[in-house]
């Protein structure tokens, strides 16, 4: 039950929530009322080894009894070893830390701008985006972020972005200007609806980048850390990108985001250009390096990628049954959605009142993004709930 204190206090920028969630383990969460839910939505994309795994506990108990926050004022043992990880998992260059997805993109953007003003043509500051791109809240992750949704009641925002259409090379290659300085992507569209990037299209922008001198910034935010089967989600396609924004499942529920530089461009920032208090805090990192031993001890990656492709050939099936339901399941690994024909509030509604969690996306998308732990029996569980559903409406 939601108390009534909930509209009371707190301000109402969410949809109201329908229930009120107390406890998770692995796949599980609980509400308020003991009610037992199969969670396929990870807080969108963040608890990808679950809830309450006890690596991650064990790590971050032991951290915070010996030193939660210090500030970037010290060198934090922690950080450098979570810096070097994804360094060695990304390629060579270097990282710096921050709080959220937003903040990774936000920094992200800043390091396009200053490269753009350290060069010999400082004019040339445009970023290309994604039409159907989500890139956060902040006043300059909102500006790479076309969706009039997201961005009414808050112009106007920072100029210097030009839209595109995902997945066509050739609308980007017509939108570049000679005042175009880099481009912007998610390798797979999150809250767009689950629109994967495809190979050629990552190639294609990769030589466009190449040829026309610009970044090949890369938001990762949500296709990151193991989700799609890789470690992060443009790995398949081998392109190799001047920047990648991390965040959501990098800390496993605490809070943290990252951004990481190629070598070309790792000298940018310098002392006093950027920072953040929390960012990269002992705390956090410890949580990350325990995501980053579990997603390795328990060989997720892979994992993911057989769970995902199982998974997804079973709601190939579902989408064969129900025509008139679905249209389309898109995705990859465990980063996958079911489109709706019609508007899919009804379903997330009839399926969370039968113990399954999934989030909506646009496009008439049904999120499913359950952790990179759930057994092949959760996810048979959740399938059955599905056909339920779907057989239902
Ligand atoms: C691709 C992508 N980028 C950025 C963000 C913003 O991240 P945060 O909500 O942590 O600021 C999100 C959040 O959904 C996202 O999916």
């Amino acid at each position: 039950m939601i108390s009534e204190e909930h509209t009371k206090y707190l301000i109402g920028n969410y949809a109201p929530p329908t229930i009120e969630i107390v406890r998770g383990l692995g796949t599980k969460l609980w509400d308020s009322d003991g009610k037992e839910y199969l969670d396929f939505a990870s807080g969108i994309a963040v608890t990808n080894i679950g809830h309450g795994h006890p690596a991650w506990i064990d790590r971050v108990t032991e951290q915070s009894t010996v030193l939660a926050h210090a500030s970037n004022l010290y060198s934090i043992p922690e950080q450098v070893r979570l810096a070097k990880r994804l360094v060695e998992r990304i390629g060579p260059g270097k990282v710096l830390f921050c709080n959220s997805g937003a903040e990774a993109n936000e920094a992200m953007i800043k390091l396009s701008r200053l490269v753009a003003h350290q060069s010999e043509e400082p004019e040339r500051l445009e970023i290309l985006v994604a039409e159907n791109a989500f890139h956060g809240r902040t006043m300059g992750a909102l500006s790479a972020t076309a969706s009039s949704k997201y961005r009414k009641g808050f112009e106007p925002l920072l100029p210097g972005f030009r839209f595109a259409t995902f997945n066509q090379a050739e609308s980007f290659r017509e939108t570049v200007t000679e005042l175009s300085r880099a481009i912007m992507l998610e390798s797979i569209q999150g809250e767009g609806g689950i629109h994967t990037a495809s190979d050629e299209f990552l190639r294609d922008i990769e030589n466009l980048c190449a040829e026309k001198k610009l970044l090949l910034l890369l938001d990762e935010v949500q296709a990151g850390i193991g989700r799609t089967g890789e470690f992060l989600g443009f790995q398949a396609s081998g392109i190799r990108p001047s920047a990648v924004a991390m965040a959501k499942g990098l800390g496993g529920g605490f809070p943290l985001g990252a951004l990481w530089v190629s070598e070309e461009f790792a000298e940018t920032f310098q002392p006093g250009s950027h920072g953040t208090t929390f960012g990269g805090s002992p705390l956090a990192c410890s949580a990350a390096n325990a995501v980053l031993d579990v997603l390795e001890t328990e060989n997720l990656i892979e994992k993911t990628r057989e769970q995902g492709s199982y998974f997804q050939s079973k709601l190939e099936k579902l989408k064969t049954r129900f025509p008139s339901q679905v249209s389309e399941i898109r995705g990859r690994g465990l980063m996958l959605a079911i489109a709706m024909q019609n508007d899919p509030s009804p379903a997330i509604k009839a399926m969370r009142e039968e113990g399954l969690l999934v989030v909506a996306a646009a496009g008439r998308a049904l999120r499913l993004l359950p952790p990179l732990t759930v057994s092949r029996k959760e996810l048979d569980e959740a399938l059955v709930i599905i056909e339920r559903v779907l057989s239902k409406s």
